[in-house]
C-alpha cells in the first residue's frame, strides 16, 4: 500500500559511485529518521505486505533546515514500515541515487556488487540499527530485510525521483537482472 502523508555514518561499501547530492540525501534520511516526532504519526504496519507512504514535500521543508531545502527539491522521500520477515527482493534504483536511515528497530542489508558485468559477484551484509544510514549512487543492488523480532521504520530519500528498479539474483555466483518493476511497488 502507498499512501501520501502530511507531514550518519556510512560504511566504505556504502556508495561504489555516489552522487553529488549523497550527502544531501542522507542528511535528509538521517534528520527525518531521528525526528520520530515526524514519523511516528504517520507511519502504518502492513502484515500482509510492506507498508510504504510518500512525504510531503511542503512539510518537509518545515522539518528540514534550509541548507537541505535545495536537495530536498530534488528528491522524493518515503516512509516504510517493516513487519518481522518482511523484506525485498535484490533490486537496484534505476537511474536514481539515494540514501535510507533506519528510525526504529533493525534492518539488514545485503549489498551485492560486481566489478565489471560477467564477473564473480561480491556480496557483503550488515545489521542497521536506529541511526545507521547508506548512501549510494545509481548502480547499487541490496536486499533490505528485517530479521528481527521487531518491526522496524526507515526513511528513504531518492534523487532524481524513483521511475524504475530492476531486481536481480545471484546465479553461480554471478548478478543476474530478472526483472524490472515500475518505482513504488517494491523496494
Ligand atoms: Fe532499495
Amino acid at each position: 500500500m502507498t499512501a501520501t502523508l502530511l507531514p550518519a555514518d556510512a560504511s566504505p561499501h556504502a556508495s561504489p559511485e555516489p552522487s553529488r547530492s549523497s550527502s544531501g540525501n542522507a542528511a535528509i534520511a538521517t534528520t527525518l529518521a531521528l525526528r520520530p516526532e515526524v514519523w511516528r504519526p504517520l507511519v502504518r504496519f502492513r502484515e500482509d505486505t510492506r507498508w510504504t507512504g510518500l512525504l510531503e514535500p511542503s512539510l518537509l521543508r518545515e522539518v528540514l533546515g534550509p541548507s537541505l531545502h535545495a536537495d530536498l527539491a530534488e528528491a522524493e522521500v518515503w516512509l516504510l514500515s517493516w513487519v518481522p520477515g518482511q523484506g525485498t527482493a535484490l533490486h537496484d534504483h534505476g537511474p536514481s541515487a539515494g540514501a535510507f536511515a533506519v528510525a526504529q528497530g533493525a534492518l539488514t542489508e545485503r549489498v551485492v556488487g560486481a566489478v565489471r558485468r560477467g564477473r564473480r559477484a561480491h556480496e557483503v551484509s550488515d545489521e542497521l540499527g536506529v541511526g545507521r544510514v547508506r548512501y549510494f549512487g545509481p548502480r547499487y543492488v541490496h536486499q533490505v530485510r528485517n530479521v528481527g523480532a521487531e518491526a522496524a521504520v526507515s526513511v528513504h530519500v531518492y534523487a532524481p525521483r524513483l521511475s524504475v528498479m530492476n531486481t536481480y539474483r545471484v546465479e553461480r555466483g554471478r548478478l543476474e537482472r530478472i526483472g524490472t518493476e515500475k518505482a513504488g511497488v517494491d523496494w
